[in-house]
């Protein structure tokens, strides 16, 4: 669809240059364009915000995803510079900032997945909870209480407004701070079911995760794999998280969330803990 609209503006080579991976949220396209096209960022952007119809503004992604916040910085190339808009799924809507706090779009089976597993009545603690996506998605399918723990105050200030967005004030509660201060401080053995969908550290953060989890509740433990045959990932992710883990724990479930590079996946360990 990208190319299709830039067929007036590129070559065919440039065309297949362009990474064809984009991100449409809601009304803002942002492009990973490669240093060799770098010269026609703009007429790229231009050319998008007046093909694609819903578009109000293209941003060109200048860094990664990155830092503590898992933020990344945007330039704009045509449209309105405001990178607030609002994006709807599974029948919540959510108000995004795509540059100043984490949302991927590319999550939504995963957050499917963990909304379906939680039973009414569970407690769940959101170590890394982001604007509070799975959360918001898990108390409006469930009958159940969310802490939605995270460290950038922008993310947290969104969650709060996707909160009363979503109509669940008093079921989910936005939490601004370090998730091991937090649950130090206010949520030991608190949760049924914790996620820590911060996968690149969830070995430094597994013992808040164990202390915020009940005897025998669940942990959604998240992290980075390299497997050289695809079906081999879940099984070493399994096999990582017991060699960390200081508890008895029972394996419930692992699978890839998404390719993250070359032989490298993101996966989720399911497991039921004993303490
Ligand atoms: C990969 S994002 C996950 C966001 C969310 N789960 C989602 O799906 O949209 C990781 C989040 O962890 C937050 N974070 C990083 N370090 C943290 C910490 N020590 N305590 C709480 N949150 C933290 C970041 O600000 C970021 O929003």
């Amino acid at each position: 669809m990208l190319k299709k609209a830039l067929e007036n503006v590129l070559t065919v080579k440039e065309s297949d240059e362009l990474i064809s991976a984009f991100d449409q949220i809601g009304d803002i396209i942002i492009l990973r364009i490669p240093d060799s096209l770098s010269s026609k960022k703009k007429i790229i952007g231009e050319t998008l915000l007046n093909e694609v119809k819903i578009a109000r503004s293209v941003f060109y992604q200048a860094s990664a995803v990155e830092g503590d916040f898992r933020t990344r910085d945007l330039e704009i190339l045509a449209g309105e510079d405001n990178t607030e808009t609002e994006y709807k799924e599974f029948g919540c809507k959510f108000i995004v900032d795509v540059e100043n706090a984490f949302f991927s779009p590319r999550l939504s089976t995963e957050r499917e997945r963990i909304a379906n597993l939680i039973q009414d009545g569970e407690t769940v603690t959101n170590m890394f909870a982001g604007i509070g996506m799975f959360s918001i998605m898990a108390a409006k399918k469930k009958k159940c209480t969310v802490y939605s723990l995270d460290i950038n105050p922008v993310a947290s200030k969104l969650c709060e407004k996707n909160i009363e967005l979503n109509k669940l004030v008093g079921k989910v509660i936005s939490i601004n701070g370090d998730a091991s201060e937090i649950i130090k401080d206010q949520l030991m053995n608190k949760s049924d079911r914790t996620l820590m969908l911060l996968p690149e550290r969830s070995d430094e953060f597994l013992e808040s995760a164990i202390n915020t989890t009940k005897n025998g509740g669940i942990i959604h433990y998240y992290s980075h794999i390299h497997a050289d045959k695809k079906f081999d990932a879940g099984k070493l992710s399994e096999e990582h998280y017991l060699q960390v883990t200081p508890v008895k724990s029972e394996i419930l479930d692992s699978k890839i969330v998404r390719a993250v590079g070359p032989r490298y996946y993101q996966t989720v360990v399911d497991v039921r803990i004993s303490k």
